[in-house]
């Protein structure tokens, strides 16, 4: 796996990139598995060697958290690859965490081998993902999930929110035809922003059955740590299933 591949002419990035301090643990699972695991050029996009073997089903995460949904889709299904993405540095933390099960206060390994624990189908990008899509090959995903995006409810930051046209754009190449579109919210600005972008998209169509369809929680879901959040504090999340048409 390669070393992260910087590119210049970066999109401004709004949310967070840090938090608490990373300690220990944390700190040497960044330096040392992260790099083992970590996707960013043109040449690891592969469908038979990226994940040691070929895959049933290649899926995206963008803006992973602290990991919960990838690690756990990955968990359930070995069969497929999971390539997740995510900014803040503590949330890729905990992912090498859950991946690893090493923790704060015990004696750190020697050595790591990424590959070596039982979840080993999941690559990461340590950065904005708008940086990933120039590497990635047309239709090479089954399936994206975009989970709880950052609702940037403010009129004035609309053009933050990461559903919008440009970024469909990219979603849409990269996506097989008849792949899925996953989006979470449980932001009441977010909900309609999201019918009303995807509704103006040619690419995507919703795939919802019923006017209740999207109040539930998929089949394949795993709760990711905002929701939880959301939940605990009275906010109903919604799941949008979108596929790609054409
Ligand atoms: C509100 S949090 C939700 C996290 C997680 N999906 C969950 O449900 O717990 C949104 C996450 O998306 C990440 N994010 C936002 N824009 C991103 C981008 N362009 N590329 C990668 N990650 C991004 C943020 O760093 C943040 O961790």
């Amino acid at each position: 796996m390669s070393s992260l591949h910087i590119v210049s002419d970066a999109p401004k990035f709004f949310g967070r990139r840090k938090g608490r301090v990373v300690r220990k643990a944390k700190s040497y699972l960044l330096d040392v598995m992260l790099p083992q695991l970590r996707v960013s050029r043109k040449a690891d996009f592969n469908h038979d060697t990226m994940f040691g073997e070929p895959k049933k089903e290649i899926c995206l995460e963008i803006g992973f958290g602290d990991g919960q949904h990838l690690y756990g889709q990955a968990l359930k299904n070995p069969q497929n690859g999971y390539i997740g993405v995510e900014v803040f540095k503590n949330g890729v933390a905990n992912l090498m965490t859950l991946i690893s099960g090493v923790k704060e206060g015990v004696n750190l390994p020697e050595n790591i081998d990424a590959l070596a624990y039982p979840v080993n189908n999941i690559r990461v990008f340590d950065d904005d993902v708008r940086l990933l899509f120039h590497e990635i090959p047309d239709a090479f995903f089954d399936k994206i999930f975009l989970l709880f995006p950052d609702p940037w409810p403010k009129k004035r930051h609309t053009e933050r929110r990461f559903v919008n046209p440009d970024n469909l754009k990219e979603l849409a190449r990269v996506l097989k035809k008849g792949g899925l579109f996953r989006v979470a919210t449980d932001h009441p600005v977010y909900k309609r922003h999201v019918l009303r972008v995807m509704h103006a998209c040619s690419d995507f169509i919703w795939t919802a059955k019923c006017g209740n369809d999207w109040k539930h929680e998929p089949e394949d879901w795993v709760r990711t740590k905002y929701q939880e959040k959301a939940i605990r504090e009275g906010r109903r999340p919604v799941f949008f299933n979108y596929k790609r048409v054409r």
